[in-house]
């Protein structure tokens, strides 16, 4: 289900969703909610100290993790990871494991402006963001973040907790394995596979593969060097 098409599957307002993250990534999913029908309450949670009662772009800030214990007796049913952590992604992770935990289900979300196919699939609480464009064939894993403006090309598989920055390009058939990042504005040839965590820096031009866990920078993307 999918904030997008929530009115399909449940009556309008039969949705009230936990955004996991009050930051720069919270704001622009809860811009995606805010602008698309189907939700009919929203909350924030933001384990920065001093944030209990405040809101963001209107939305109350419930609390932190702790609330996520009495959240189904608060009447919430679904979250969406607000933390973006291009550097941290196992943060994502751990975020949306304890969405999970608490007994919440993932909401998937398109942002109106965003075009996403009829025929991709998109996992339970991945974000696609304005201007982004996921084409035919293409499958989207669960928490995965297909960011402003990026794109997804044909039949490309994108998987789970993966963070797509803003403007990147996987052209057509690429693979992406789970927990990757590819760098904002970095282009990823056809055909081409990123395994599992790997990081594309921004800017980059991939041309081959990279192993799990590489780092990549450059034109052509070469490995970078290891932090001393
Ligand atoms: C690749 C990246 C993760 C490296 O970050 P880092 O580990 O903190 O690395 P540093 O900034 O210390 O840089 C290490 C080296 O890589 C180089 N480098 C860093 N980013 C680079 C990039 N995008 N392209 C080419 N070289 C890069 C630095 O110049 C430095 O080179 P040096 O060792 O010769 O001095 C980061 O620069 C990046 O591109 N992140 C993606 C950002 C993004 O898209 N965010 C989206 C938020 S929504």
């Amino acid at each position: 289900m999918s904030a997008s098409d929530a009115p399909r599957d449940a009556p309008r307002d039969a949705i009230a969703c936990l955004v996991l993250g009050g930051g720069g990534h919270g704001k622009v999913v809860l811009e995606a909610l805010l602008a698309a029908p189907g939700v009919g309450r929203l909350g924030v949670l933001d384990v920065r100290p001093g944030t209990r009662g405040q809101s963001v772009m209107g939305v109350p800030i419930l609390g932190d993790d702790g609330f996520l214990a009495r959240a189904g007796v608060e009447g919430y049913t679904h979250f969406v990871c607000g933390v973006g952590a291009a550097g941290d992604n196992p943060r994502r992770v751990a975020v949306f494991d304890k969405g999970v935990a608490a007994g919440l289900q993932p909401l998937a979300v398109c942002h109106p402006a965003a075009v996403v196919s009829s025929h991709a699939g998109l996992g339970a609480g991945a974000v696609v963001l304005a201007a982004a464009v996921v084409n035919p064939g293409a499958a989207i894993g669960a928490n995965a973040i297909v960011n402003t403006a990026a794109v997804v090309e044909h039949d490309c598989v994108v998987g789970e907790h993966v963070h797509l920055a803003p403007r990147c390009c996987l052209l057509g058939g690429v693979k992406v394995g789970a927990g990757a990042v590819i760098g904002a504005g970095a282009i990823v040839r056809q055909g081409v596979g990123i395994g599992e965590n790997a990081v594309v820096a921004a800017g980059a031009v991939v041309v081959r593969d990279v192993p799990a866990g590489g780092r990549v920078a450059g034109i052509p993307a070469k490995a970078m060097r290891p932090a001393s």
